[in-house]
């Protein structure tokens, strides 16, 4: 690096006061090495307590908990995202089980956000994540039990959060967050937010191989982006990734492969937004350019329409955040890539699914966008991913179902899938008693029920969708 290392140090220290104590303690600690005692006045007076909230936020709730709870449709109301959560939680009585408080500080047997983390067996409703297994490491149980006999305290002491603020307040006018690529490093473990499969952004182009059915595009935010509303905050991270598969294997566009732009502020680029824009090696072991005029100014230019699109803002284009799907996205199913054809009695079609009780029905699978790939660690296939089965029996098309990633707050109990019975003739969604034959129940929920079976804890499939030999990524 060419600053030195007080300078960098310095850095680190506007970092504590401008973004977040989380960010601090991965961005800067480590590679400080002798802490942060010569500028982090507050840190130095009991960083062991301090740590402990901040890693309870970055540990488990960013990294486990906002893909759901955040903002105003939290479930429950509860909002876990960072400079939220603490207030939210510790002596605030449980929604489920009023008699108790989601965090009662010293006491954790009595907290219910413990025994909702823990599973046991006298909550309301699910463990969480809701969206588990996996669920949480026993270390990072143990992480929030420790904090609550801490006594949760959410610094070190008041008096060290007054001064975080009022270091704060003196310094807003030179506001400056300059990334390095450390911190990029943990990129992948961010939330994902937007999985833009179906390149439908009218400014999109050919930038970020929208043109290429071949590739998907991923966005992952850090906490600051994730937790800001309105414009970003300074320190908000945004890298875009952008893949396809190779023989199975994840491989980045040879140009452009993982973008990111930063909010950096101060005077930087003031003209638009205060956003640097980076090209970062898909390894993440360098960055190839950075800057205001990246590109010729064209990361500038172009991005500089996203608020003019509905649901943009701040340079940022709007991501899908749910797909509802009509009869028209089913038509051409079959020139999509063909993901099965077999004909043998699958046992987990349980005898009579998908007319598993004929011996010479023979099933189809198509995928659209077939390099749509589940995001195992929260929420599984990318919203907008459609897949169709096909029944042939005696050369004639006998059934027609399909499986569409809604995502919004569709199914959330199962993985935000809407199912679809289409008939066989003319494809459009069937009609049964009830109105048209879809939704999260259809078939009485046996849809639900039997594809969550499609698992990595059973080997049989990803996110409800069951194994298939020729789609990339859903082997186990
Ligand atoms: C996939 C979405 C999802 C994720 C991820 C998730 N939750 Fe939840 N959470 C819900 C839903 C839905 C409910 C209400 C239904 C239920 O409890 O099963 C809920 C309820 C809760 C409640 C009960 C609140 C009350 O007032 O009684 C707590 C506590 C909770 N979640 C904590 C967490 C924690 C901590 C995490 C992360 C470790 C987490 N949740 C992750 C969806 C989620
Ligand atoms: C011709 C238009 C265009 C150009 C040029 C462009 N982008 Fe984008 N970019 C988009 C669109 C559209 C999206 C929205 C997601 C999608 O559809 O893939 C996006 C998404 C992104 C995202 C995720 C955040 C968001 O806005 O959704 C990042 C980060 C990003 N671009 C970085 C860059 C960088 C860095 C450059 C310059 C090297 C650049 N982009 C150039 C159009 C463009
Ligand atoms: C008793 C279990 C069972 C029920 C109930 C069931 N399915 Fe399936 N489904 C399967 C199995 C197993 C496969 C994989 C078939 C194969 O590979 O032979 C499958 C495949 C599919 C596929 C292709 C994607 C995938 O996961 O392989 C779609 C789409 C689908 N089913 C839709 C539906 C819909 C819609 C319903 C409800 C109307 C439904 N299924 C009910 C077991 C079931």
């Amino acid at each position: 690096m060419q600053l030195s290392s007080q300078l960098s140090r310095q850095l680190c220290f506007l970092r504590i006061i401008l973004i977040s104590l989380p960010l601090l303690i991965i961005g800067c600690d480590a590679g400080d090495g002798d802490g942060l005692d010569e500028n982090g006045l507050a840190i130095e007076n009991t960083p062991a307590a301090i740590d402990l909230f901040s890693r309870v936020q970055s540990e488990v709730f960013t990294a486990r908990c906002i893909a759901c709870h955040i903002g105003a449709s939290a479930p429950l109301g509860l909002d876990l995202s960072e400079g939220n959560a603490y207030a939210n939680i510790v002596s605030v009585t449980s929604t489920q089980q009023s008699t108790m408080m989601l965090i009662s500080p010293n006491n954790p047997e009595e907290s219910y956000l413990v025994k909702k983390i823990r599973g046991d067996s006298d909550i309301t409703g699910a463990q969480m994540p809701r969206n588990g297994p996996p669920f949480l490491s026993d270390n990072q149980i143990q992480l929030v039990i420790d904090w609550v006999n801490a006594g949760a305290k959410a610094t070190a002491s008041s008096g060290a959060e007054e001064t975080i603020n009022a270091g704060a307040e003196e310094t807003t006018d030179d506001n400056e967050f300059v990334a390095t690529l450390s911190d990029f490093t943990n990129y992948a473990s961010w939330q994902a937010i937007d999985y833009s499969i179906d390149a439908s952004n009218p400014a999109l182009g050919t930038a970020h191989k929208g043109d290429d059915a071949a590739y998907s595009r991923r966005t992952y935010k850090n906490a600051t982006a994730q937790a800001s509303t309105g414009e970003y905050a300074i320190g908000s991270i945004l890298v875009k990734e952008v893949v396809t598969w190779q023989d199975g294997d994840k491989e980045f566009s040879p140009m452009a492969g993982l973008n990111a732009m930063v909010k950096r502020g101060g005077e930087f680029n003031s003209g638009n937004g205060g956003w640097e824009w980076f090209d970062i090696a898909s390894d993440v072991t360098a960055i190839n350019g950075q800057g205001a005029d990246l590109m010729g100014g064209m990361c500038d230019a172009c991005h500089s329409q996203a608020e003019s699109q509905t649901g943009g803002l701040d340079y940022v284009f709007p991501y899908p955040s749910e797909y509802i799907a009509s009869a028209a996205d089913f038509a051409d199913y079959e020139d999509w890539e063909l993901i099965e054809k077999r004909s043998d009695q699958n046992s987990l079609l349980g005898e009579i699914a998908h007319k598993a009780d004929d011996p010479d029905a023979i099933r189809r699978i198509y995928k659209k966008q077939l390099y749509a790939y589940p995001d195992t660690a929260e929420q599984g296939y990318p919203v907008g991913t459609i897949i169709v089965l096909e029944v042939e029996q005696n050369d004639a098309i006998t059934e027609v179902t399909a499986m569409v990633k809604r995502g919004g707050t569709f199914n959330t109990d199962n993985h935000y899938w809407e199912w679809f019975m289409l008939a066989p003739l003319d494809l459009s969604i069937m009609v049964d008693d009830s109105g048209e034959a879809r939704g999260a129940n259809l078939m009485g929920g046996m849809c639900n029920s039997c594809h969550s079976g499609a698992n990595p804890t059973t080997g049989d499939g990803i996110d409800y969708v069951f194994e298939h030999k020729d789609d990339p990524f859903n082997h186990p």
